[in-house]
C-alpha cells in the first residue's frame, strides 16, 4: 500500500489477521516513543507496544530476548508490525520468524535454513533506502557472524508506504540511509548477477535517487514520496541480483566497529573509484552538494588481528564478490588487496 496518508488504515489493514485472544504486536523504533505517532497506532484488547532498542543494529541476542518474551507472555500473537527505519524493520521480521521457528535466530542465518512461516507480520517504513520493506532476508549480528536469514518465509505480509512518515528525518541519516539505495542500484546494475528484472527496478530506483540528490534544489513533499518509492525498486532489484564490494567492506566494519550500514556503505563507497568509477564521481557531488561529511581515517591505529576479523568477515561474503568481480573474484580481490582497502577508510 502506498500513500501520503495511508498508515491510518493500519487498522483495517490489520482486522483480517486477527485472531481471538492473540494480541498484535507493534515494534516500533524507540525514536518515537511520546511521539504523536504512537497515539494513532490501533491498539485493541491485549495489544502491546514494544519500543524497539536500535541503538545498536539488529543482534540474533536481541531478537530470541523479544521472542521470548512474547512466548512467555502470550504463547502466540496474531502478528507482529515492525515500524521504524531499516533496524526495527528488520527485528520485526527476525521476531515473527523465531515465534514459530525452535531455537535461536543464530541457527538460521544463512540461506533457506528457516523451516516454518512466522506469524503475521506488517512493515512500515519511517526511513527511505535500505530496502528491508520489500527484501527476503533479515540483517542479524551474531555470536560469529553478521548475515541475514535469508529466505522465502522473511519478506512481509504486507506494507504500507507512508511518505509522510519520514519526512521529518534528519538531513544526515536521511542522507546515510538513501544513499544505501544508491549503492544498491550501482551494485545491482554493474554486478554480473544482473537481469533484466534486477535491471528494471534497478534503473528506476537510481534515476529517483539522482532526482531527488542531484537535480532537485530543494527537499520537499515530492521528494519523500521519491526516496520512498526508491528505496522499494532498489529493493526489488537487488532481491533478484545482489550487493557488491561497498555492503561486503562495510560488513567488516560494522562486525569489528559497529559502524552503521548506511554510514559504513558511504565511507567504503566513497573509496571505490577503481571499482564504480562514475557511481563514485556522482556520489562525491551528492556529498558536497547535500553538505554531508563522510568519516576518515576510521581504521587507523587497528591491530593486524583487527584488520584479520574484518577481512575474514568480508571475504565470507561470497555471493557479493562473485556479483561484482565474476566467477574468479578471489583471484581478483585477495585478503592483502582487500587490506590495503580497509586502511585507506
Ligand atoms: N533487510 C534488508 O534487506 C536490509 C537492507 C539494508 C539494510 N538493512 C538493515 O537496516 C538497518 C539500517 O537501517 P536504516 O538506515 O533505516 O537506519 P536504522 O533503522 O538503523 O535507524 C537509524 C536511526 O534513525 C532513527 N529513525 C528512524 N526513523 C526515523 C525518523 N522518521 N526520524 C528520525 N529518526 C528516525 C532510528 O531511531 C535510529 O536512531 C541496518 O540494521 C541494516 O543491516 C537491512
Ligand atoms: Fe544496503
Amino acid at each position: 500500500m502506498f500513500g501520503r496518508g495511508s498508515f491510518d488504515q493500519l487498522d483495517e489493514i490489520l482486522e483480517p489477521h486477527r485472531k481471538a485472544g492473540a494480541p498484535m504486536i507493534f515494534l516500533v523504533d524507540h525514536f518515537f516513543e511520546n511521539k504523536a505517532l504512537v497515539n494513532r497506532l490501533p491498539v485493541r484488547g491485549k495489544d502491546k507496544i514494544v519500543f524497539a532498542d536500535v541503538t545498536y543494529e539488529p543482534k540474533t541476542s536481541y531478537v530470541d530476548k523479544l521472542a521470548n518474551q512474547l512466548k512467555d507472555e502470550f504463547g502466540t500473537v496474531s502478528g507482529i508490525v515492525g515500524i521504524g527505519g531499516g533496524s526495527a524493520m528488520d527485528l520485526a521480521k527476525a521476531v515473527s520468524l523465531m515465534m514459530n521457528n525452535p531455537g535461536s535466530s543464530a541457527d538460521y542465518q544463512g540461506w533457506d535454513l528457516v523451516k516454518n512461516p512466522g506469524v503475521y507480520k506488517a512493515g512500515i517504513p519511517t526511513l527511505s533506502g535500505t530496502g528491508a520493506e520489500v527484501s527476503r532476508t533479515t540483517v542479524l549480528t551474531g555470536p560469529t557472524k553478521k548475515l541475514g536469514m535469508n529466505s522465502d518465509f522473511t519478506p512481509f505480509d504486507q506494507i504500507v508506504l507512508d511518505p509522510v512518515l519520514t519526512q521529518n528525518a534528519p538531513v544526515n541519516q536521511r542522507f546515510y540511509t538513501g544513499m544505501d539505495c544508491y549503492i544498491h542500484c550501482i551494485e545491482s546494475l554493474q554486478g554480473t548477477y544482473l537481469n533484466e528484472f534486477s535491471k528494471s527496478y534497478g534503473e528506476k530506483a537510481l534515476q529517483l535517487c539522482q532526482q531527488v540528490f542531484v537535480h532537485k534544489k530543494n527537499w520537499d513533499d515530492e521528494s519523500d514520496d521519491q526516496l520512498m518509492m526508491a528505496s522499494y525498486a532498489g529493493g526489488m532489484s537487488i532481491a533478484y541480483s545482489q550487493v557488491g564490494i561497498a555492503h561486503a567492506v562495510s560488513y567488516g566494519l560494522s562486525y569489528l566497529l559497529g559502524t552503521k550500514h548506511g554510514i559504513g556503505n558511504c565511507i567504503v563507497f566513497d573509496k571505490l573509484e577503481d571499482y564504480y568509477p562514475a557511481g563514485v564521481v556522482e556520489f562525491k557531488k551528492m556529498v558536497e552538494k547535500n553538505k554531508i561529511e563522510i568519516p576518515q581515517h576510521i581504521t587507523k591505529g587497528l591491530t593486524d588481528e583487527q584488520f584479520d576479523t574484518m577481512i575474514n568477515v568480508s571475504m565470507g561474503m561470497k555471493p557479493l564478490w562473485e556479483n561484482a568481480l565474476g566467477k574468479d573474484w578471489e583471484k581478483k580481490m585477495t585478503r592483502e588487496k582487500l587490506r590495503g582497502l580497509y586502511e585507506k577508510l
